[in-house]
């Protein structure tokens, strides 16, 4: 008898990741936020009608959705077949997938990317040479080959921001709830945050302040635009992507969070340590804690969460937020299967990046809740 109530009651409890949250002017039902994922099947750098079911698929009433890393301008490409939100076009082609998102009640930012020296020839205008906040070339290999960089002159890092500006402009014009600066994993803002990378003798390198002045600038200027309770930005100070490591992580990430609330954003957003490249988890000591503490506003952790350390984290106040990458990928249906603790689809890595319409993309099965 004793045994039955104790389980009643434990199937009472509310489950962590299932509890509201109120992130500034957004409640949220849930706390389990869809990361952002490249999943490059915007053709030619627009959006597709395929993407309006990818993303509804995945929205649900007062659920965070951050949308794939978008391209600011026509030289912040890195990978191909990655949209874009700098062309009248592709602010329009946004729209339906938007609109799809809003009538099932979602909440839906933008990730807003430059690719920095993350690129190559072929995928910049004019097949010039990337920009970066150095002219050191990336020296790991992968799967891409990457073209030397150029440095950006001091005189020209304005136009830089304000390209993420007036991105951010036209997400909010194209009905997204707000933007994600996509300050981590390597990419151009992450080029200035960290000292492997950041050469520079200007005010954007050398000291702390210095590296963090470009991210900071941006996340100033959209404030001003958009309101910075239309803002979240990622961060991921710990991983080293592309050579993108830093001798000091936790200095950094501190930095930035305490610096973070003078703009009263929506959120930050921060990479677990372990996830010391995108796709891989490691065993690391690092915590996010600090961070959490210094950051008053609602904060998002994700990389290598499942359920279970999901709710731990939730009922530990560790985090206001997790965004969940692969599995929600794989799991159209993310929330109702956490909720009813059902088994998971998996998720198959040969179809992230192929740019099929359907297939690894929208056809991941839902849970058939009838039976
Ligand atoms: C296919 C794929 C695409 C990704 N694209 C992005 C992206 O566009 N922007 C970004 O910040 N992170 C991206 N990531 C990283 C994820 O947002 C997430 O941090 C990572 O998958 C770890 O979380 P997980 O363990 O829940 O998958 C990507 C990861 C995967 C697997």
């Amino acid at each position: 008898m004793a045994d039955e109530m104790n389980q009643k009651q434990e199937e009472e409890q509310p489950i962590p990741l299932l509890t509201p949250h109120q992130m500034g002017r957004f409640q949220l039902s849930h706390r389990i936020v869809l990361a952002p994922l490249t999943r490059m099947r915007s053709y030619e750098n627009v959006p597709q009608p395929h993407d309006v079911l990818y993303y509804s698929q995945r929205a649900t009433n007062g659920g965070l959705l951050i949308a794939e890393a978008t391209g600011v301008s026509d030289t912040a490409q890195g990978f191909p077949h990655t949209p874009g939100i700098w062309t009248k076009e592709q602010v329009e082609a946004w729209k339906p997938i938007v609109h799809a998102v809003h009538l099932k009640g979602g909440i839906f930012f933008c990730q807003i990317w430059h690719v920095g020296r993350v690129s190559n020839y072929g995928l910049q205008p004019n097949g010039q040479a990337p920009i970066s906040s150095t002219d050191k070339p990336i020296s790991s290999t992968d799967s891409y080959q990457h073209s030397p960089p150029r440095r950006l002159k001091t005189e020209e890092i304005p136009h830089i921001v304000n390209d993420f500006k007036l991105a951010a402009i036209n997400a909010i014009e194209a009905g997204f709830d707000g933007v994600e600066i996509h300050g981590a994993h390597g990419y151009l803002i992450d080029q200035f945050l960290k000292d492997q990378v950041n050469d520079r003798t200007d005010e954007y390198g050398g000291s702390l302040e210095n590296r963090c002045r470009f991210a900071l600038e941006i996340v100033d200027a959209i404030s001003n635009a958009v309101g910075g309770d239309r803002v979240g930005i990622r961060l991921s100070p710990f991983a080293n992507y592309c050579d993108s490591g830093d001798s000091n992580p936790q200095a950094l990430g501190l930095y930035m969070a305490e610096a973070l609330n003078n703009y009263g954003l929506a959120y930050c957003h921060m990479v677990e340590p372990r996830m010391k490249t995108i796709g891989e988890k490691f065993h690391c000591d690092d915590s996010l804690l600090p961070m959490r503490n210094a950051f008053k506003g609602t904060f998002i952790a994700a990389g290598g969460y499942d359920r279970e350390e999901g709710n731990k984290v939730v009922a530990e106040n560790r985090v206001d937020l997790v965004a969940f990458g692969r599995l929600f990928l794989a799991n159209p249906d993310l929330p109702k299967r956490f909720e009813l603790n059902s088994p998971l689809n998996k998720y198959n890595r040969e179809t992230f990046y192929s740019p099929d319409p359907v297939v690894g993309y929208t056809d991941y099965p839902f849970l058939e809740t009838d039976s």
